[in-house]
């Protein structure tokens, strides 16, 4: 019994025996943490962090020695051969789409085993109309549906896989908006295992967005080729409740501007529009018919 509130004996008990109850989950949540603290630590010891690696660079940025290092704990942390960890990546789907976008070519499928993914990759996919997506491309897409417990078919995955032969096998870890379970390592070890056996030049990519550091197994342990996420999440809000540069998935540069920081952004979702705005800005100076780069030059000319 504490000194500051009166409460009931039955509450303080019950609290009590519900603390008993999850007493072994909140053991098992610790083991996790002090292991992967301790995983951290070795890597900035055997990497020999310093502060000199925090020091800014200039012109290129070659050789950069904090960013290198970064990248190397980066794959320590995961058991990954290598890691690129930028806060140029400005968000899971971006991320998640730069790896898409490095790896399928033109005729190539990519297969997706957990479902139809999280809503800020269907655009990029082509699953959503998007211009420019993976579909735009020539990447064609298909998907194996989550059984109705919400886990993963693997009988299914196995004979998709050995049929079309794609070259890419995607998997989602965390449920993102669906309800069912998220993965854990030893599933995602079983669907890695069927894929392997079936096809063994098909990549594994995993989106591993929320999965990070919450089992001592990493992914890249288990049959993971190649895996990304989200390390910002809600980084990108400013103080005064605006977004940073960051636009709508999709969505044309011009309906919300959030670059001047003259309005409220009409949206909340982030994703490949960062992109389209880059592009469209510079599509803009461009000396076309329609580029800006042209109006000024006939201003300039008058
Ligand atoms: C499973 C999953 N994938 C991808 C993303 C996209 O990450 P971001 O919102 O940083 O673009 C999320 C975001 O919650 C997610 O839950």
């Amino acid at each position: 019994m504490n000194p500051f509130f009166q409460f009931d004996e039955k509450i303080e008990n019950a609290a009590e025996k519900a603390l008993q109850m999850c007493a072994g989950h909140f053991a098992e949540i610790e083991r996790v943490k002090e292991y992967n603290q301790q995983k951290m630590l070795k890597a900035f010891q055997q990497y020999g962090v310093s502060e000199s690696m925090f020091a800014g660079t200039t012109g290129y940025g070659f050789d950069d020695r904090g960013r290198d290092t970064l990248d190397k704990i980066y794959a320590y942390a995961f058991d990954a051969e290598d890691a690129l960890a930028r806060h140029n990546f400005m968000s899971g789907t971006h991320t998640l789409t730069v790896a898409l976008f490095g790896m399928l070519r033109p005729g190539d499928e990519m297969l997706c085993v957990t479902g139809t993914p999280y809503d800020t990759i269907q655009p990029v996919i082509g699953i959503t109309e998007c211009s420019g997506s993976l579909k735009d491309f020539g990447v064609r897409y298909s998907e194996i549906a989550l059984k109705a417990d919400g886990s993963v078919d693997l009988e299914a995955v196995g004979e998709a896989v050995a049929e079309k032969r794609p070259k890419m096998v995607y998997i989602q870890r965390s449920k993102g908006y669906a309800t069912r379970p998220s993965l854990r390592i030893k599933e995602i070890k079983e669907i890695c295992d069927v894929v392997k056996s079936a096809s063994p030049e098909t990549i594994i990519m995993l989106d591993n967005c929320y999965g990070e550091f919450t089992e001592i197994e990493t992914p890249m342990n288990v049959g993971v080729d190649i895996m990304a996420g989200s390390m910002i999440k809600n980084a990108v809000h400013q103080d005064d409740g605006m977004l940073g540069f960051q636009q709508g998935t999709g969505k044309e540069p011009k309906e919300s501007q959030p670059t001047l920081y003259d309005k409220i952004p009409d949206f909340d979702d982030f994703g490949i529009g960062c992109f389209l705005l880059c592009g469209s800005e510079v599509y803009k100076l461009s000396p076309g018919e329609q580029g800006l780069g042209a109006k000024k030059m006939q201003q300039i000319k008058k």
